[in-house]
């Protein structure tokens, strides 16, 4: 299909079919938080520091979609009393309706929406941006590397970009349908190729690698909008790890971490103690990239970029004595709470089991996490309740908790 036509179609697909579904009316009840750019990931991974109101923030939300981002990113810098200019960009009139319509429920007012491709920024003269959000959309550009460089010359020095894209392997089964719908829809028309879909759909084997892939669950639970955007979407690309690591690099960006990071320890798969030597001496691109390849499971990729050239540390290492760790959505005191006890946490990663094991002093120092203590602070208090621990028994203490809670995105540094 000439590449016209497809963009074509893929404006048309999101005009008509919003992606993801969602009722402003929903706003009333929940508030949806993902990654990336939940604030304290974007503390941890982007800028190390917290994001105080000492000046205006600014974010660009590049293709928001139905609003998810947005929504997330408006409430929790208002609900910190930080001064932000939000700019949503979307090239659908649709979805950006209805993105409009959950700020106006939660009466969200710092928000500028524009109906433009992200390829039009340069002329746009939008100004830099201290952070980008890009949740889902490059996967669908005909040139992905000039939309994230396009992204990455929007951002300030000290900015950072939140990206996810499709994992390839981890959609095993799903260009394999869209294969098979292309030879059987061609040109049709919206409405009959979202029949045949369905149609298809009832008719598979159970040898059908979409079908085997268990993770993988939009044609079963997102309506029409989720058949189209999975199944026969005209633009759609995957992603390997040394793909990211390939397209930061062509975007002069430089991968900061991958959530969550515990998917991207192949130590995690792996029991044979002469195998998990043989992957914990490669470096952290081919560690990521041959946990990938051992689970086999990671159908998005997540993760943050920063301008390859800053010598700003992110994140911090949990060796920093200044680093202030914080916990995600729950206080210290409760989260020590549901550790007591337990030697290990066990994770269920899309049907892979995962163990992280916990330091014995796990439930005494995430006790003393409040987001406001250092590392250093928190081992002079636990000093102070008796706790005589000398500076490398703590920090080993503390660096296995870190690697454990950190995996599995709850604890975060800066
Ligand atoms: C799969 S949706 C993801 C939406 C949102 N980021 C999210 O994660 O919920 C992809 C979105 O990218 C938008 N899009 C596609 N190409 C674009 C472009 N060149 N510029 C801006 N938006 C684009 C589509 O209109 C659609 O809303």
């Amino acid at each position: 299909m000439a590449s016209g036509k497809k963009a074509a179609g893929v404006r048309d697909q999101y005009e008509a079919y919003p992606y993801p579904p969602r009722d402003p009316a929903d706003e009333a009840t929940r508030l949806i938080t993902g990654s990336p750019s939940d604030i304290v990931e974007i503390e941890h991974y982007v800028c190390g520091r917290k994001l105080t109101e000492d000046r205006l923030y600014r974010v660009l939300v590049a293709g928001g979609g139905t609003g998810d981002a947005t929504i997330m990113l408006a409430s929790q810098l208002a609900a910190r009393g930080i001064a932000a200019e939000i700019i949503y960009l979307d090239l659908s009139s649709a979805s950006l309706d209805i993105a409009r319509a959950r700020a106006a429920a939660r009466r969200l007012e710092n928000i500028t929406f524009i109906q433009a491709s992200l390829y039009e920024l340069p002329e746009r003269d939008l100004g830099k941006f201290d952070y980008i959000d890009c949740c889902g959309v490059l996967h669908h550009l005909p040139d992905p590397v000039a939309g994230l460089q396009i992204l990455a010359a929007a951002l300030q020095p000290e900015g950072g970009i939140g990206l996810m894209v499709y994992g390839r392997l981890g959609r095993t089964g799903v260009y394999e349908a869209q294969d098979l719908l292309r030879l059987m829809v061609g040109d049709l028309p919206d409405p009959e190729r979202v029949e045949t879909a369905h149609a298809l759909l009832e008719d598979l084997p159970p040898t059908n690698w979409l079908l085997r892939n268990s993770n993988i669950g939009d044609h079963r639970n997102a309506g029409d909008a989720g058949i189209y955007d999975l199944l026969l979407h005209r633009q759609d690309r995957a992603y390997s790890v040394p793909d990211i690591f390939s397209l930061a690099a062509d975007a002069g960006l430089r991968i900061t971490g991958f959530v969550e990071p515990a998917r991207y320890d192949p130590c995690n798969y792996l029991q044979d103690a002469a195998l998990r030597k043989k992957v914990t001496a490669l470096l952290w691109p081919e560690q990521c990239a041959a946990a990938e390849l051992v689970c086999g499971n990671l159908k998005v990729h997540i993760c943050y970029l920063v301008p390859a050239g800053t010598t700003r540390e992110t994140p911090l290492t949990p060796e920093s004595p200044i680093a202030v760790p914080m916990l995600k959505n729950v206080s210290g005191e409760a989260l020590a709470g549901r550790l007591r006890g337990a030697p290990a946490l066990s994770l269920d990663f899309d049907g892979t089991k995962i163990r992280l094991t916990l330091p014995k002093m796990a439930v005494e120092i995430t006790a003393q996490i409040d987001g406001e203590r250092s590392v250093a602070e928190i081992r002079k208090r636990l000093g102070k309740g008796g706790h005589r621990l000398s500076k490398s028994a703590f920090s080993r203490q503390f660096n296995d908790l870190y690697k454990a809670l950190n995996g599995m995105n709850a604890m975060f540094l800066r």
